[in-house]
């Protein structure tokens, strides 16, 4: 049973326009063969070519300032490659019988191309592209199609869709000329199929060399290009504003991986395109142009992200100087010129003549990203100064708390990748910020180790999203990130919508900003919740968990003796009738331990009881002056951290990124008890002052009810702590003039009651739209939308009524006025 009174008369403050945006990044390949519905991978030849400022070794790269990833010939991550059986090839994507094909460096097609393909076909030879993951194929629709190629000696071309062996359609076409020459053609095929090919067949044999190719469907949003069922998805959410087009990729890793402006307006084959941080060259045929544009078809404000003369942080940076910098700072200005300048400015003519005269609009400009310190510092005063100076009505987002160090900034952009957890306990994170400081925008943000892409972390995300429209007199801004995601290609994960060639589908998480963008309402109303709480997942054995070379015995778990059965980090040894932990392997060490100060730690679990969340533990530890003692409690396999990585760990992984225990720790006569909720350290008890006998073994016990927990030490209690809780129930409410909006998130597995009580009269019948469902269910290309919302007509409103809120469910509520 829960508790929400609503006052329609105390109006807090106006909703805010923009709260609900989207964030686009090309990240697991969301661009070419996504919202760029490229057909053809690899359509300039140049997926395997290394940028100068790289080394190869073996299949990674490695930058000027020592920074490495996986390069892989320009396959990007390892498995692509493999899709459809395919066997690798020098020449991504591309394939060749009876022909060889060759790179040339010394004839391209323009200067901003870095190879053409030259290929010799014998009598009846073929090369082909098998796009990414298949080229698709409907039949009843049109791929429009050109390339720019040249021959010597005139060489007839076919040029087909085929599946299996059959052409779902073809053209024919006749190279001849010493220059490139542009040559168009349109398919329709008579079939439909996920797995095409593009196939250049040459029955008699030649020499040709292609410039630049493409292919795409003549169907697209607005007909401006862009993937039609993708944008569809996005117009549905209600967004206000496109964040674009990054993300780490703004920063890149080395001056020629870094975003730039020049290099993605105009022609699509003068764009050179360029690699990017997520292991792939993007064609950058998704540019400045189509962001806006696609901003104006939607009708939504564009937020735009520029590299501030530095390169990713958490990349090994390369901070650039004197001319670099300056470049940096004029491909800024050239950018806003573009969006905003006349039609016959130096950029504003090049927006015109790509079909855009009028300028667009464009009000909010971003600094960098992710971007900090005083570096960062000094560049983005540089910028801000500059662009204001020409730009002065731009609204500037900055990456950190600038104003902290004496520099002002409209709008900061804070970044939350955590559990599900997390998000249902900091539901009240921006209650306490200070209201005369600069708006905040929650850039990025989502849920990303436990049961990711799911019902379940989909309400943990609607919790905290509450929270951000209870302050939106502050937070102006937010977007969920990353959006989109190849289904054949991730580097991230989870992302919010999943793609194949044709078919898409969305997680969750999705339906959430649909049902919340849809209503906004016009004031955040005064209301108070009463809820009870919450427990979040923790459970399992306890464990030793604190300096190596601790010595412990006589371990019991509910009464009952207890050995070690997991080591989690370091190692463990029998020691007389005890045990002793020992130091880890290198091969059990990584970076994120080291990055935690766990590497010189030990985590062993005792005992096997993977469910308890109640119980008594009790232990003998040798105290060792300056040693840290620690018991863990909780220590089952949850949460899984999936966050960024390109390969998640089987689920039932006894490793340390699965096992989290809550941890007791006892260090220099100080008694704590906390979580370490990814990058921080939460409290969950008040320290207390203990004093332990040194030398001798002192006896440790905790007594957990599953909710409050003891701690004794030598037999006297020395600190209460509660195991991690939240409110069931988080909730706000809207004015909107003839109705009243009131959003309920219920993240527990207990429906809910709930009690509403009006300041004002209202119809009986309502409507409830509904998230909810088997909090473990998900989404999938065959089941799209097995978890989306429902929309309710109900009965039984009034000015104390009650409203049963399910088990896991996101739900608005519509009561109109009477
Ligand atoms: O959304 C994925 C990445 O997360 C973004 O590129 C970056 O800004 C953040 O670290």
């Amino acid at each position: 049973m829960s508790r929400i009174t609503v006052k329609t008369d105390r109006k807090r403050f106006p909703t805010a326009p923009l709260l609900y945006g989207l964030f686009f990044e090309d990240i697991n390949r969301s661009g070419d063969s996504g919202l760029y519905p490229e057909m053809l991978r690899n359509r300039a030849f140049d997926d395997s070519v290394v940028p100068d400022d790289f080394t190869v070794d073996g299949t990674d790269i490695i930058s000027k300032s020592g920074y490495r990833w996986i390069f892989n010939g320009g396959e990007g991550l390892r498995y692509w490659m493999n899709e459809n059986g395919t066997e690798p090839t020098p020449i991504p994507a591309w394939y060749s019988s009876n022909a060889s094909m060759s790179l040339d460096s010394s004839d391209t097609l323009n200067a901003n191309r870095a190879v053409s393909l030259s290929v010799d076909f014998g009598k009846g030879g073929y090369i082909y592209n098998i796009g990414y993951a298949g080229v698709p194929a409907e039949a009843g629709k049109a791929y429009n199609f050109y390339m720019f190629a040249k021959a010597e000696k005139p060489v007839a071309l076919k040029l087909s869709l085929t599946a299996d062996g059959t052409t779902l359609a073809s053209s024919d076409v006749t190279v001849c000329g010493s220059g490139f020459i542009r040559y168009d053609a349109t398919f329709l095929p008579n079939a439909t199929t996920r797995n095409a090919r593009f196939e250049i067949l040459c029955p008699d044999g030649g020499a040709v060399k292609f410039g630049f190719m493409s292919l795409m469907p003549a169907e697209t949003f607005n007909g401006h290009g862009l993937r039609k069922d993708l944008v569809e998805k996005l117009r549905d959410m209600h967004p206000a504003f496109l964040r674009f087009p990054g993300g780490c990729i703004v920063e890149g890793a080395s001056i020629s991986t870094a975003m730039r402006f020049t290099n993605t307006v105009g022609p699509a084959w003068e764009r050179p395109g360029h690699l990017n941080v997520w292991h792939y060259r993007m064609s950058d045929g998704l540019g400045f142009h189509e962001y806006m544009q696609l901003c104006e078809d939607l009708g939504i404000e564009p937020l735009y992200v520029i590299n501030c003369g530095m390169t990713c942080q958490a990349r090994k940076a390369i901070m650039f100087e004197g001319a670099d910098l300056d470049d940096m700072l004029e491909e800024a200005l050239a950018a806003i010129e573009y969006a905003v300048g006349p039609a016959d400015s130096k950029w504003g003519s090049l927006r015109a003549r790509m079909g855009h005269p009028a300028p667009f609009r464009l009000n909010y400009l971003e600094i960098g990203n992710e971007n900090r310190g005083p570096e960062y510092n000094e560049r983005y005063e540089m910028f801000r100064k500059a662009i204001l100076e020409r730009y002065p009505w731009l609204k500037i987002v900055s990456n950190t708390h600038v104003e902290n160090d004496g520099l002002p900034t409209d709008i900061v952009d804070e970044h939350f990748y955590n559990r599900a957890d997390w998000f249902a306990r900091n539901t009240r994170l921006y209650d306490s910020y200070d209201r005369s400081g600069p708006d905040i925008f929650v850039g990025e943000f989502a849920v990303v180790s436990g049961k990711v892409t799911k019902l379940y972390t989909a309400v943990a995300e609607a919790m905290f999203m509450v929270g951000l429209e209870r302050n939106q007199d502050i937070v102006k801004l937010a977007s969920y990130a990353p959006l989109f995601e190849n289904v054949h290609f991730h580097c991230w994960y989870p992302n919010m919508i999943v793609f194949d060639n044709m078919r898409s589908f969305a997680i969750p998480s999705y339906y959430v900003w649909k049902l919340f963008g849809a209503d906004r309402g016009k004031y955040v109303v005064e209301s108070e919740q009463e809820s009870e709480a919450a427990y979040t997942e923790h459970k399992g054995a306890p464990s030793i968990l604190g300096d190596i070379g601790i010595k412990f015995r006589g371990a019991r778990w509910n009464g009952k003796p207890v050995s070690p059965t997991h080591e989690i980090i370091g190692h463990v040894a029998e020691d007389g009738d005890g045990y002793i932990t020992t130091p880890a392997d290198d091969s059990q060490i990584n970076e994120m331990m080291r990055r935690f100060g766990l590497a010189s730690k030990a985590l062993v679990v005792l005992g096997d009881d993977e469910d308890a969340r109640a119980g008594e533990f009790e232990v003998e530890i040798l105290a060792e002056e300056g040693k840290e003692i620690g018991i863990g409690l909780c220590s089952a396999r949850w949460p899984m951290q999936t966050f960024g990585t390109d390969n998640p760990e089987p689920a039932d992984a006894w490793t340390f990124r699965s096992v989290n225990p809550l941890r007791w720790t006892i260090k220099d006569g100080v008694s704590s008890f906390t979580e370490r909720m990814m990058r921080d350290q939460v409290k969950l008890a008040e320290p207390a002052q203990v004093s332990l006998r040194y030398g001798e073994y002192n006896t440790f016990k905790y007594v957990s009810d599953g909710r409050n927990v003891l701690f004794y030490i030598n037999g006297d209690l020395v600190m209460r702590g509660e195991l991690p809780n939240y409110p069931a129930i988080q909730s706000v409410a809207l004015d909107n003039d003839d109705e009243v909006i009131i959003k309920i998130v219920n993240f527990s597995d207990n429906p809910n009651d709930v009690e509403i009580s009006l300041d004002c009269d209202v119809e009986s019948r309502y409507i409830a739209n509904v998230l909810t469902g088997d909090p473990d269910m998900g989404n999938s290309l065959e089941e799209p939308e097995r978890v989306s919302d429902k929309s309710l007509e109900l009965n039984g409103a009034g000015k104390a009524f009650v409203y049963k809120a399910p088990a896991y469910s996101v739900n608005v509520l519509k009561l109109a006025k009477k």
